[in-house]
C-alpha cells in the first residue's frame, strides 16, 4: 500500500514560527515531526510514500534526501552514530513529492497525489498529526481494512466543548472499536455535532474518493475540504471508523506540540532531570 502525506498547510496556528519555516519540520525533542509520519508508514510495512509540498517545503525533501557534505564530516570525525542516524533517515522509504501550487484545502492536497496513488487503497496520512502508539496507528487501520475491505477513518472520543475542531462521525457500532459511518461533518457546532466521535488524521481511503474531490466545492473556510468529499462517498461506498488504540497530537498547534514534546523527552533515559526541572523549579 502507498502512503499519502499531505503537508503543504500554511500553518498559521503556529504563526510566527511558520512564517518561513514549515510546521512540519518543527522539532519533537530532536527529530521533526514529519518524521515520526514517515517512520509510522515505514513501521506499517509501506515503503512507498508520497510527500504533498508546496510552497516554502524544500526543506522536507533536503531532509529526506543524502547530506554528502555532512556524511563527509561525519565520517572524518568517526562520529559513527551519528552517521548512522543520518543514513537511516535518507533510506526510509522510497519518497515522491507532489506540489500543491495553492492551499486549497486538504481534499485539494488530496487530489494532487491521485496519479502517483493510481487505483488502489491508499493510506492517507497528516504531516502535523503525531499519533504515539504500542502498534502504529496507520498499520491497525490497515488490519481492519483487511477484514473489512472498505475505507477506514481513525477515530477517538473527544470532549463535547472541542468536536467544533474536528470532523465529527454519526456512527453505528459493528463491533467493539469499528463503526459503520452514518454521515461524517466538518468542525460542526456543539449543538450541531452528531456524536463527538472526532476524526483523527489517519485513513485507508478507496480511489474514489478522487473523483469525490472533484466534485467538492468548497467549504469551511473556503476550502476543498475532505470530510465533504468523503461525505459524497459515503452515499456509495461504506465507509468505517475504526477507535485506534493510541495518544494523537496535534502538532499543528502549539499546546500540543509543547505537551508531546515533553511526553518524549521525559521518556528519554538521557533528560532525566527534566522532571527533576519542572517538579523542583517550575511547579
Ligand atoms: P490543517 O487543518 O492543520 O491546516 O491541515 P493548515 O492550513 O496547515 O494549518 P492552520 O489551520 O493554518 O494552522 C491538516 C493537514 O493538511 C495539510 C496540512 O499541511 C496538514 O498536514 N494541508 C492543509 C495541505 O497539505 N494543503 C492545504 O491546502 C491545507
Amino acid at each position: 500500500m502507498k502512503a499519502v502525506i499531505p503537508a503543504a498547510g500554511l500553518g498559521t496556528r503556529l504563526l510566527p514560527m511558520t512564517k518561513n519555516s514549515p510546521k512540519e519540520m518543527l522539532p519533537i525533542v530532536d527529530k521533526p515531526a514529519i518524521q515520526y509520519v514517515v517512520e509510522e508508514a515505514v513501521n506499517s510495512g509501506i515503503d512507498d510514500i508520497v510527500i504533498v509540498t508546496g510552497r516554502g517545503k524544500e526543506v522536507i525533501e533536503n531532509h529526506f534526501d543524502v547530506a554528502y557534505e555532512l556524511e563527509k564530516v561525519l565520517e572524518e570525525r568517526n562520529e559513527e552514530e551519528k552517521l548512522n542516524e543520518i543514513r537511516r533517515i535518507s533510506q526510509l522509504a522510497d519518497i515522491f513529492y507532489v506540489r500543491q501550487r495553492l492551499p486549497l484545502g486538504l481534499g485539494h492536497a488530496v487530489y494532487m497525489a491521485r496519479k502517483h496513488v493510481g487505483n488502489e487503497y491508499f493510506a492517507l496520512m497528516l504531516g502535523d498529526d503525531i499519533i504515539l502508539a504500542r502498534k502504529p496507528c496507520i498499520k491497525q487501520l490497515m488490519e481492519i481494512h483487511e477484514k473489512y475491505g472498505a475505507s477506514i477513518i481513525a477515530v477517538q472520543k473527544v470532549e463535547r466543548k472541542d468536536v467544533s475542531k474536528y470532523g465529527i462521525v454519526d456512527y453505528e457500532e459493528v463491533e467493539k472499536g469499528v463503526y459503520r459511518i452514518v454521515d461524517i461533518v466538518e468542525k460542526p457546532s456543539r449543538s450541531e455535532a452528531p456524536s463527538n466521535m472526532a476524526v483523527m488524521g489517519r485513513y485507508i481511503l478507496h480511489p474514489s474518493i478522487f473523483s469525490f474531490i472533484e466534485k467538492t466545492k468548497p467549504g469551511k473556510n473556503n476550502e476543498i475540504q475532505l470530510t465533504d468529499a468523503l461525505k459524497l462517498m459515503l452515499k456509495e461506498h461504506e465507509i468505517y471508523a475504526y477507535e485506534f488504540e493510541g495518544k494523537r497530537f496535534d502538532v499543528g498547534g502549539k499546546l500540543d506540540w509543547l505537551k508531546i514534546n515533553i511526553e518524549i523527552a521525559l521518556k528519554r533515559k538521557e533528560f532525566e532531570e527534566l522532571r527533576k526541572f519542572i517538579k523542583d523549579e517550575i511547579l
